[in-house]
């Protein structure tokens, strides 16, 4: 696993755009993408170098992590429309290769197998970009979750539905129900890049990097995969014990190390 500390949140944007950047210019097809606040400062900085510098998603397909169970896409907060409205439109990704699950099929339990298999199919995902929850989730795969679990419905913690009111009504207004690939799922992606920021994803990180693998963190199963890298500005990893040697390992890179 690759940490990188990065002195503010933009920064960390860039790295993990530098990431993506890599990823495309070589060969990447396949992307899977997280919402939420966390990749904000990258999609900004991906939507800038496609206007100012060329870089092109053409050819590239696109798989959500997750959707609420009743939004149709449709729905300002459903992931589907905050991702068209956060990147897709802003740079040159087809729409019609973008693919997340319906929150609202009939049988949303059916549907969860679907998509995983539809990910099997056009898998693996080249790259997959992930945010974490205050209480470590991964996806929505809340504590508790089976680390070798597949797409399916899970319930949100009253923690998760309260973090996520700001982008709705309130915290009753969030939905209960999401369907969200599991992390057997997420962890069939050749390379894993997550960011955070902020002092409140401080004990999620240090759980998910240096704590035990573990259901009651789900992000711990990072630490099982070979090619993992971590991009957090320094108040997320303000609870990192290892901070020094992180640092240290990026100040002395050698040629194609690391990401
Ligand atoms: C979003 C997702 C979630 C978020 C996490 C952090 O697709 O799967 O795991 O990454 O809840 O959310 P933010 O980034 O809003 O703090």
């Amino acid at each position: 696993m690759e940490v990188v500390i990065t002195t503010t949140v933009e920064d960390a944007g860039r790295v993990v755009a530098d990431v993506v950047t890599q990823a495309l210019h070589g060969g990447a097809r396949v992307l899977g993408l997280a919402t939420g606040s966390s990749p904000l400062a990258a999609y900004r900085e991906l939507a800038r170098r496609h206007r100012e510098e060329g870089l092109s998603f053409a050819g590239v397909r696109a798989f959500l992590l997750d959707e609420y169970v009743g939004l149709p896409a449709s729905h300002p907060q459903s992931y589907a429309r905050v991702i068209r409205t956060e990147l897709v439109d802003a740079v040159d990704l087809d729409p019609a290769g973008v693919h997340g699950p319906a929150g609202d099929a009939a049988d949303v339990l059916a549907e969860a197998r679907r998509y995983d298999e539809a990910l099997r199919a056009a898998g693996p995902v080249d790259l997959q970009v992930l945010g974490i929850g205050v209480n470590g989730h991964l996806g929505f795969n809340e504590p508790g979750s089976s680390l070798a679990s597949r797409t399916r419905v899970k319930t949100l913690t009253a923690r998760t539905r309260q973090d996520n009111a700001r982008f709705f009504t309130g915290a009753d207004a969030v939905p209960r129900h999401v369907i969200t690939q599991g992390l057997g799922t997420i962890t069939e992606a050749r390379h894993l890049v997550l960011t955070a920021s902020g002092e409140h994803k401080a004990a999620a990180v240090a759980a998910a990097v240096e704590g035990p693998v573990t259901a009651s963190c789900p992000a711990s199963v990072l630490q099982l995969h070979p090619r993992v890298t971590v991009v957090v500005d320094e108040a997320a990893a303000s609870g990192l014990a290892q901070a020094e040697h992180y640092r240290d390992v990026l100040a002395h890179k050698i040629a194609g190390q690391g990401y």
